[in-house]
């Protein structure tokens, strides 16, 4: 089932003719549906769903058949005398079924939620897990893997696991700023993310693929830009994954003059390219900026064309996020773009 998100798409996409700048996010189907669970955590999620759906679809349509039963049965006719009908009090038997129904119900969907509750969030993560911290900033997410020294931004890389050999990815959340919510509706239930307090977030993701989610929370004017990508890779892909991250950032020497020219501006001071002197936290860690597919959290696509719009004027692309409009001049522009496309 493929729903949701396609109207940030579409969103993007306006705000990028807004730049003028041919740079809109994919258009093709992002599928945030919690209907096509991919872990066991969402199957149990949906199953629950489902109980308490049927359960209140049940209520619902028996309690609407006696409404339009009442209606149409007991409509005042033209013969029907004028005085009121016969009045009667209280019914021992029914007053004890219409008390007793209800809090048998309450019971079981309280039962039930708590199980899955105390299953999937006051369960810890298997031992083994790959940990993440996942920072919510106003509005982009960062992601850092202590275990293995990487720092990166707005897409997550996850290894696949297999029923034989599991490799659960532990998430602990925190906001830099507001409160945000973090939420991959195919990989695990939302989280929401706060400044003060740390939650904890465990899933084990199997099947390979691209998985979308969105901020859940409103956390400012650019909280519909505030994409979360998840990319669960095979074995060998995760490899080389690492291993490039892990690398300090590119020293192409053709790109000396663009490096020397983004080192001299500001970019450092929110900005970290790991082996150079920017080292700024503010920002997004561009130390391979260019392996990941998108810019501003989802806003335009990473291609030259898109980092070049996104250099030039990020304000009317995303209007209110903190890159400021640097003023740089054309051949600035050309040097520091032509930089930033050696950090593969
Ligand atoms: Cu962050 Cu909404």
């Amino acid at each position: 089932m493929s729903a949701g998100l396609g109207w940030i798409a579409d969103l993007t996409c306006l705000a990028a003719s807004a730049a003028e700048a041919p740079v809109c996010a994919p258009a093709g189907p992002m599928n945030t549906s919690m209907f096509d669970p991919a872990t066991e955590q969402t199957r149990l999620i949906l199953d629950l769903t489902w109980l308490v759906l049927g359960i209140c679809a049940v209520i619902f349509v028996i309690v609407e058949g006696l409404i339009l039963y009442a209606i149409v049965r007991y409509r005042r006719r033209a013969a029907d005398p004028v005085e009121d009908p016969s009045q009667c009090y209280g019914s021992g038997p029914i007053e004890l079924a219409w008390t007793v129904a209800p809090i048998v119900i309450v019971v079981v969907l309280t039962l039930v939620s708590a199980r899955g509750i105390f299953h999937i969030d006051r369960t810890d993560p298997p031992p083994g897990s790959l940990d993440v911290t996942v920072v919510g900033h106003r509005w982009w997410w960062e992601f850092r893997y202590p275990q293995l020294g990487i720092v990166t931004a707005n897409e997550l890389v996850l290894p696949a696991g297999t029923p034989d050999e599991p490799r659960p990815a532990a998430l602990a959340l925190r906001s830099a700023d507001v409160v945000h919510s973090f939420w991959v509706p195919r990989l695990a239930g939302k989280m929401d993310v706060f400044p003060d307090k740390e939650n904890l977030l465990w899933f084990d993701p199997v099947e390979p693929g691209t998985y979308f989610g969105q901020c859940a929370e409103y956390c400012g004017t650019q909280h519909a830009h505030m994409l979360i990508r998840v990319e669960v890779v095979g074995p060998d892909a995760w490899d080389a994954w690492v291993r490039n991250q892990q690398a300090p950032g590119p020293q192409a020497p053709a790109a000396a003059r663009g490096r020397e020219t983004f080192l001299s501006l500001s970019c450092v001071s929110c900005h970290t390219v790991a082996g150079t002197t920017a080292d700024g936290t503010f920002g997004p860690d561009l130390t391979h900026l260019m392996s990941r597919a998108t810019l501003g959290a989802g806003v335009i696509m990473n291609t030259p064309e898109g980092l070049g719009a996104w250099l030039a004027d990020p304000q009317s692309i995303k209007p209110g996020c903190d890159m400021p409009d640097m003023k740089l001049d054309p051949s600035q522009l050309d040097l520091v773009r032509g930089y930033l496309e050696t950090l593969k």
